[in-house]
């Protein structure tokens, strides 16, 4: 009789081993599946510790699996209970009814989970919360809570703003206990802050913050200026806390998958990028307007383009243009065009507050194409396109809501494991702070 059973299984604990015991007794040969890391994340279980190699090892340890396979994806389970011959699929009670569509293939079984105890619980008591305050109770700043509810081990529960009724309401609306206009009060009560303030207040917040030795993480541009930026890492290497530029596209997994697949030379050396993002803002009175704040389509948007130009062809450009186009009553910005030019390759980066445009990402070879659609920087999907189309590869991905989540993941697991951000490196920022502060030397120099 043999019987198989999923699970993660990171940091091995009592209720893993039970259940497998009890699944044991119920036949003679144990199969468990063990989830892949790509699998977890794809699914939405985001914040696994240990590797897959440490939770094979953990079940191992156990002693009491047969044989140990992955589990790599959705209706594999199908495939596994045909392939071994599977006569029983276990699983904790947690799951009851979820698995019913099994029946067909063999006995289904629901076991009761052992109370008090779960992985996540034991992260959380490993690592103890991150309490992260929020700066800011803008619209980005919502997104952001709502979204951290997918992240375990993170809690946001103050928020500091200038506007004490406007904060107020924010704490209130998202179940915050802590509200202030007092921002040493406030760094006195958070472990991290999640700066989401307009872009030309980024420097002054985070600076302070790190002086206070919390973590980092700021919208992006972190900030409008080369050398503001190299300080805040400097600042934070010698406070030992981390600094993360919150560009979410670069914690995707489609993104990095992306990246390494026109990297590895499937569409041969890169001679071109051309990526596009327009986010049209029609209300004048809002700070995209505001050239005092940072305003405009460039320090707005440019920071998506160039993450992936730079991640495709590196910071070391050999020159750059601007071709943009103004907003005659605001002075902003509302459609710029720069090309960014390389030894053996040239990029364009097209972005607009005012000008709608196809957002698409198109990364041209020797050998082909990669083509991603419109919105390219939540990438769900993309292709690689061939001069023969039999040849032609499409690639999906999983990308959730906002997509704001993973790059919550990344900081919140650096922070505990100690890691490097390798997603956002920080020479990147600095050279994305750079060009900002290039475009606004050559045309508005003065007010900002
Ligand atoms: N399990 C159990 N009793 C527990 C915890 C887990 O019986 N207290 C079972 C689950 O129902 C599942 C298997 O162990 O059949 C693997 O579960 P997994 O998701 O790896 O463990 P959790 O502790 O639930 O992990 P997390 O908190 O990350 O969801």
């Amino acid at each position: 009789m043999k019987v198989i059973t999923y699970g993660t299984f990171d940091l091995f604990h009592e209720g893993h081993y039970n259940i497998l015991k009890r699944a044991r007794q119920l036949g003679d040969y144990l199969i468990v599946g063990v989830t892949s890391e790509h699998y977890d994340k794809s699914r939405g279980k985001l914040n696994v510790t240990q590797s897959l190699v440490e939770r094979i090892e953990n079940v191992k340890n156990s002693g009491l699996a047969d044989e140990i396979i992955v589990e790599e994806y959705d209706g594999q389970k199908i495939e596994d209970i045909q392939k071994y011959g599977v006569d029983k699929f276990v699983i904790g009670s947690d799951w009851t009814g979820k698995f019913d569509y099994l029946k067909e293939y063999c006995e289904v079984v629901y076991l009761e989970r052992t109370k008090g105890v779960s992985s996540t619980q034991l992260r959380n008591r490993e690592y103890g919360i991150l309490n992260i305050g929020c700066v800011g109770s803008g619209r980005i700043a919502v997104r952001m809570i709502r979204e951290s509810k997918y992240v375990s081990g993170v809690n946001f529960d103050a928020v500091f703003g200038r506007n004490d009724e406007h904060i107020r309401e924010f704490a209130d609306e998202n179940d915050m206990e802590y509200y202030t206009t007092d921002y040493d009060d406030f760094l006195d009560k958070v472990d991290a802050v999640y700066i989401a303030t307009p872009h030309s207040t980024h420097y002054e917040f985070a600076k302070k913050a790190i002086m206070a030795k919390k973590h980092v993480l700021c919208e992006k541009p972190i900030t409008l200026t080369e050398n503001q930026t190299r300080e805040l890492f400097d600042l934070a290497r010698e406070n030992d806390v981390v600094i993360y530029e919150a560009i979410k596209t670069a914690f995707a997994h489609a993104f990095k998958r992306l990246i390494s697949y026109a990297k590895s030379g499937v569409i041969g050396n890169i001679r071109d990028v051309d990526a596009t993002f327009t986010k049209m803002v029609t209300d004048k009175s809002l700070r995209e307007y505001d050239l005092s704040v940072g305003g405009g389509s460039v320090n707005e948007l440019i920071t998506y383009p160039l993450i992936a130009i730079f991640k495709l062809l590196g910071i070391d450009y050999n020159s750059i243009d601007f071709y943009p186009y103004f907003d005659q009553e605001t002075g902003v910005d509302v459609y710029t065009k720069a090309f960014i030019q390389y030894d053996d390759a040239i990029a364009c980066a097209n972005v607009g507050i005012g000008v709608k445009k196809e957002g698409e990402l198109v990364i041209a070879g020797t050998k082909g194409y990669i083509y991603v659609p419109s919105p390219w920087w939540k990438t769900t999907y993309f292709e690689i396109r061939f001069e023969n189309t039999n040849k032609n590869e499409k690639y999906f991905f999983r990308f959730d809501e906002d997509g704001l989540r993973y790059e919550l993941v990344d900081f919140y697991l650096s922070i505990i494991n100690g890691t490097q951000n390798t997603n956002v490196k920080d020479c990147e920022s600095i050279a994305i702070s750079r060009v900002i502060e290039d475009f606004s030397n050559m045309y508005h120099q003065k007010d900002i």
